[in-house]
């Protein structure tokens, strides 16, 4: 047996055998550079999947790789109970983004979100205000209040009761927020733009008016910016495309570009609301998780990541929205920057499944949208690649057995 279908063979036993049953993978990816990653049968694949927005710099970045090997040989990890040099220079970038106020550096999307969350209710907690008005088809995390804010509940089934108050509404309805603000209301939280949900951006207008009503209410307006934050939607962070400043936001994901962490931050007037000892993280904000997150941001200032990610969204939803004409399968082409949905009327999975045996990584959400989140750095001819694979797969959709 040749070795690398050996290892294959012994690494699947394992998975079966021992790896909890949460995930249904098949490939075994050994390799990334770049836009392109590699299987253990040295297939070579262009990643439109970026580890779900993760690595939006392309795998193995040489900066963040080179600030992680060398931060590895100083200091891996000192406790929060004192200071590390990475720390406080990460949270004075991402303010220097354009967000002026407070961070706290955690190790996840859901971790963010939880600290938000707390925020929010402490804040609220002398006025007897904590409930949360979120949105439905939204996505927050798989802890217990992340998922309870969830609007998807195919996530939460199984899983209850519920924590208690969130209150669900439609997004892109400023309306059903008011119909919900109460005495006991003290945030709304929303993504920019849903990610899970199917790639829906939150109309101009709407983030506006929610801004308007939550000022006129006194309640903190909080944004998920996990999945559509980091350069994500072509403004480093995702409310700088609407201009509609946030009270709090969270991010993780791109932000270690591969290297776990997450953050949230809040406007200076929050600063004071988790003093201390109200909220901690035993590996929040590590020397060495912030070492690469800061070359991460780094790379914003001088590879004009931003600039490329407008320039590649333009040339890709143009290109897409060529193969909706040419094919009746495609619905629709929508999004915000590199964050793009195709809204087909067949099962997105089978053409994901095709694309792949083709050489082109891409997600779904949901069971008709398929998500593409090429990293923010792709060239203009692997965006070509892409769209030839992309327009071949759709072919092949249509003749399909199983796309009924
Ligand atoms: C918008 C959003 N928020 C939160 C999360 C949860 O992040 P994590 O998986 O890092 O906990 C995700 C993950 O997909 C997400 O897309």
């Amino acid at each position: 047996m040749a070795e690398d279908k050996k290892n294959y063979k012994e690494i699947l036993e394992y998975q079966d055998k021992y790896v909890m049953h949460t995930y249904s993978a098949d490939l075994l990816m050994v390799k990334g550079k770049g836009s392109y990653v590699w299987d253990s049968a040295n297939r070579k694949y262009l990643d439109f999947s970026t580890g779900i927005s993760v690595c939006n710099l392309g795998h193995c970045h040489p900066a963040v790789t080179r600030a992680i090997k060398e931060q590895a040989a100083k200091l891996v990890h000192v406790s929060n109970l004192y200071m590390n040099e990475k720390q406080p220079q990460l949270a004075a970038k991402l303010v220097e983004k354009g967000f002026d106020g407070f961070v706290f550096l955690a190790n996840s999307g859901a971790e963010a979100n939880e600290g938000m969350i707390k925020l929010a209710r402490k804040w609220g907690s002398a006025k007897g205000r904590f409930e949360i008005i979120v949105m439905e088809e939204s996505f927050h995390g798989r802890t217990l209040a992340t998922l309870a804010a969830t609007g998807r509940s195919k996530y939460r089934a199984g899983f209850s009761p519920d924590m208690p108050g969130f209150i669900h509404v439609p997004f892109n309805d400023v309306s059903a927020i008011e119909k919900k603000i109460s005495d006991k209301t003290c945030a709304v939280m929303l993504e920019p733009v849903q990610g899970e949900g199917g790639i829906i951006p939150a109309k101009q207008d709407y983030l506006k008016d929610v801004r308007k009503l939550c000022d006129k209410h006194g309640i903190l307006l909080m944004y998920d910016e996990v999945q559509c934050g980091m350069g994500r939607t072509g403004t480093f962070f995702a409310w700088q495309g609407y201009g509609v400043q946030p009270d709090a936001l969270s991010m993780a994901k791109a932000l270690g570009n591969g290297f776990p962490i997450g953050a949230f931050m809040v406007k200076r007037e929050l600063g004071s609301v988790l003093g201390a000892g109200t909220h901690a993280s035993t590996f929040g904000g590590t020397p060495l998780a912030c070492a690469a997150a800061l070359a991460v941001v780094e790379a914003f200032d001088s590879e004009n990541i931003l600039e490329n990610c407008v320039k590649q969204s333009e040339f890709l939803m143009s290109g897409l929205s060529k193969l909706a004409k040419k094919n009746k399968c495609v619905r629709e082409v929508r999004g915000k920057g590199l964050l793009i949905g195709v809204v087909l009327d067949k099962p997105a999975n089978e053409l994901r499944k095709i694309a792949s045996s083709k050489g082109l990584l891409v997600l779904t959400c949901g069971e008709t949208v398929l998500r593409l989140l090429p990293p923010l750095n792709v060239s203009r001819k692997e965006a070509e690649e892409a769209l030839d694979i992309i327009d071949e797969s759709l072919k092949q959709l249509q003749e399909s057995p199983n796309a009924k």
